[in-house]
């Protein structure tokens, strides 16, 4: 009699651990996934493919305070060792020391102090003064492949573009902005960690940045590598290393980024074509407006930006109502919390004009990315340049059959191929 009914399970199942990520489905579309811990496990504790143990905190109003909250920390060095010890791989903390000095590992005072001086070289200014040369390179890509009717706007256009834009930026000679290229297309295939090719790819840019930074001292010019040698501050400079390591990161934080955001921006343009067709209009009547907060809205919408906003618990704190260990890892998972309904009206919902629009897209707080004005600049131009230009633009794929990174530390597509009507 106490026999249960065939077909009912013998024991309570396990408590629901959650949706599954890291998968394929999940680099395909992680927002149900995301929706789901927000609901049910907004600080959850999970094992990352590479044995690491992590918080991740997917609701907007713990993310915002997690990002402005002091004791969580940029530096690896106050993860927990013992992972280390185990061999576990992955993290920023295995980074080598020569790279640990640039803005995404580092706290006040020293954050400070750096952000100060490379504010004084990398000034708005100077990225409207840049303007001129965006356009003139987007339109010089377009024009590579407008004759032909079809492209993959991933490799022909969105890797290109921000790669080309800072070396310019930072005054690598135009000769030698290819080898970049070659460097930063390593990186990107073979993911976040420096390993093999993307080791080799690294210790490149890097020996090439410190040689141009010793000429660039030698010979000044009006390019930015040269303003933040010529950047000071109550007396201090950048030394050396710490001008290399800003160019480093200049590059690195501002590449795929913006590749991202401007693959994931025009496939959700292509996807919705009311949206899209509005801002057709808009540009055609001469309206930026639209574009200016459609940009913005893109980046909400599905920003490029997933799990690289690291931070480490620098003493026992609760977020969100959680209790998190000093030195545990804290990931604040922007991409859930712009689509958290308890701040954003429809999140779901692709809205161009939308205007009450203060997304984490770019972080919160001291480490707000530096690159906003120059990532805001390219990709304003990356888009309603492709649709002025060819304006029936379309996807030449089920967006079915995209693929998308599965790296976990940028969400954007593999490839993105377009037809269209040549001129
Ligand atoms: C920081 C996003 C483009 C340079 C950040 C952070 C985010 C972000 C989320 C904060 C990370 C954190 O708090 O852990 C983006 C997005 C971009 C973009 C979505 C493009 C769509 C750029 C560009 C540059 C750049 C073009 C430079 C050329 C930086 C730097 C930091 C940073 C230097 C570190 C700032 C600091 O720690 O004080 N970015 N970024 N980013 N970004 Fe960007």
């Amino acid at each position: 009699p106490d026999q249960p009914p065939a077909g009912c399970p013998q024991q309570t199942p396990p408590k629901a651990q959650g949706p599954e990520l890291f998968t394929w489905e999940f680099a395909t579309d992680p927002y149900p996934a995301y929706a789901w811990l927000r609901e049910n496990s907004p600080v959850h504790r999970t094992t990352l493919p590479s044995g690491i143990e992590a918080w991740l905190v997917t609701r907007y109003a713990d993310a915002r305070q997690a990002l402005a909250d002091q004791r969580l920390s940029k530096n690896p060095a106050h993860h927990d060792e013992s992972a280390h010890a185990k061999g576990k791989t992955g993290i920023p903390g295995e980074r080598k020391a020569e790279l640990m000095t640039h803005l995404l590992n580092i706290d006040p005072p020293d954050h400070t102090r750096l952000r100060r001086l490379v504010s004084k070289a990398f000034t708005p200014r100077r990225v409207a003064e840049f303007a001129p040369r965006v356009q003139e390179l987007t339109d010089g890509l377009i024009d590579d492949f407008a004759g032909r009717g079809e492209a993959d706007l991933i490799h022909e256009f969105a890797f290109p573009l921000p790669i080309y834009a800072i070396c310019d930026l930072l005054g690598v000679p135009r000769e030698d902005q290819d080898d970049f290229r070659d460097w930063a297309g390593m990186m990107i295939r073979h993911g976040g960690g420096p390993r093999g090719g993307v080791a080799r790819s690294v210790k490149k840019m890097r020996g090439y940045l410190a040689d141009l930074i010793h000429r660039k001292r030698l010979a000044p010019g009006d390019d930015l590598i040269s303003g933040l040698i010529r950047a000071s501050d109550r007396g201090e400079h950048l030394t050396e290393n710490e001008a290399a390591a800003m160019a480093f990161i200049l590059l690195f934080a501002g590449f795929e980024t913006t590749v991202n955001l401007i693959g994931n921006g025009m496939y959700a343009l292509l996807t919705h074509p009311e949206q899209r067709a509005r801002l057709q209009k808009a540009l055609a009547e001469g309206d930026m407006g639209l574009l200016e907060t459609g940009v913005e809205e893109l980046l909400r919408f599905d920003g490029p930006v997933e799990l690289a906003t690291w931070r480490f618990a620098t003493e026992a704190l609760t977020v969100g109502g959680q209790r998190i260990a000093a030195g545990d890892p804290v990931l604040v998972v922007l991409a859930a919390a712009d689509r958290d309904p308890e701040r954003f009206e429809r999140p779901d919902t692709l809205d161009l004009s939308r205007t009450d629009n203060q997304h984490l897209g770019y972080g919160h707080g001291i480490h707000y990315c530096l690159g906003a004005p120059l990532a805001r600049l390219e990709a304003q131009a990356a888009l309603a340049t492709l649709l002025r230009r060819l304006p029936d633009l379309r996807l030449a794929s089920d967006p079915a059959d995209l693929r998308w990174r599965g790296g976990l530390i940028m969400r954007g597509l593999r490839t993105l191929p377009v037809e269209f009507t040549t001129a």
